[in-house]
């Protein structure tokens, strides 16, 4: 029997007991969340948000409503993660659409954003002018974050993909951040500076390494958002070699890194002629963010 069919073919059970039934099938599946994951699917499939879930547990599903499910459903135990079959991740709390061109939006490049505003601070109010660049940008996550922080900065995204720029300008549109602009480029190629900021969530991990990655990475994130040629840090070359004709003076350049990546990227940023500060960890504690400033 197909996985999924056991559950797919019951009639007229209620909406708690198809959850159950859903999750139950994820966690014989080897999914990380399956309570989470069945939760979401089944109110995305019935249009219910996580109260109106709560609130229609006894309620007997209609055929097409248990297919609409099962249809979700059959998709995550393929190993789709959630955020690819609803369309959406929240990244610093803005609901952001994704498509099959960009990355989900992780946790972990939150400390980019952290890491980038703490250098905003230390240089002056929050509120002033500044100018950003996003190299990489996919979805827009990072770039919209902080323009989300910053009232007086323009951002501008760039990105290899058209398909991913048009998903940045849909978020901008959505998230109502008209000062953001994005741009189709090799990197910083089409970019004038100086910036005050620039930050980079670049492709890092090693071409050998993809293959050992979860399924729900390997089968279903772009290829070109992942892969960072043979030792990992080929983008860190290029942008340790464009970065410093592009910062300003007292400008900060916050890539994100993977692990064991902060020394070798420290060293390249440090033969550009820019100051480093200590990689700042993520929730995990694994060093996540490396700040190098241009000074005088
Ligand atoms: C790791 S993803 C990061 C996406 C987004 N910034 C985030 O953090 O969710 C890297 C991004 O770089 C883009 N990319 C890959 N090679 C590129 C290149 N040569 N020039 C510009 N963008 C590139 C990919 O299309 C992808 O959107």
């Amino acid at each position: 029997m197909p996985a999924g069919a056991g559950v797919a073919t019951s009639q007229a059970r209620t909406i708690d007991a198809a959850r159950r039934a859903w999750a139950e099938e994820f966690r014989a599946s080897g999914v990380e969340s399956p309570q989470l994951d069945a939760r979401v699917l089944v109110g995305h499939a019935l249009g219910l948000d996580h109260a109106a879930l709560a609130a229609s547990a006894t309620r007997l599903l209609s055929a097409s409503e248990a297919n609409a499910i099962a249809a979700l459903t059959r998709r995550r135990l393929a190993r789709e993660p959630v955020a690819r079959i609803v369309g959406m991740k929240e990244f610093w709390g803005l609901n952001l659409h994704i498509n099959d061109a960009t990355l989900v939006p992780r946790p972990e490049t939150e400390t980019v954003v952290e890491a980038a505003l703490a250098a905003v601070d230390r240089h002056g109010p929050r509120r002033r002018e500044l100018r950003i660049a996003d190299l990489g940008t996919g979805s827009g996550a990072i770039v919209l974050a902080l323009l989300s922080e910053l009232d007086n900065a323009l951002g501008i995204g760039t990105d290899r993909d058209p398909r991913a720029l048009a998903v940045a300008r849909h978020n901008a549109r959505q998230l109502g951040l008209r000062r953001a602009r994005f741009v189709a480029c090799d990197l910083a190629a089409a970019l004038c500076g100086p910036f005050d900021l620039i930050v980079s969530n670049p492709p890092y991990i090693p071409s050998a390494d993809i293959a050992a990655l979860s399924p729900e990475v390997r089968l279903f994130d772009p290829r070109a958002a992942l892969d960072g040629g043979a030792d990992g840090l080929e983008f860190y070359r290029a942008i340790a070699a464009a970065v410093p004709a592009l910062l300003g003076v007292g400008g900060a350049m916050v890539v994100e890194i993977g692990i064991n990546q902060a020394e070798p990227v420290t060293g390249l940023f440090a033969a550009a002629g820019l100051a480093l500060q200590p990689p700042r960890p993520d929730l995990n504690g694994v060093p996540r963010a490396l700040v190098a400033e241009k000074c005088a």
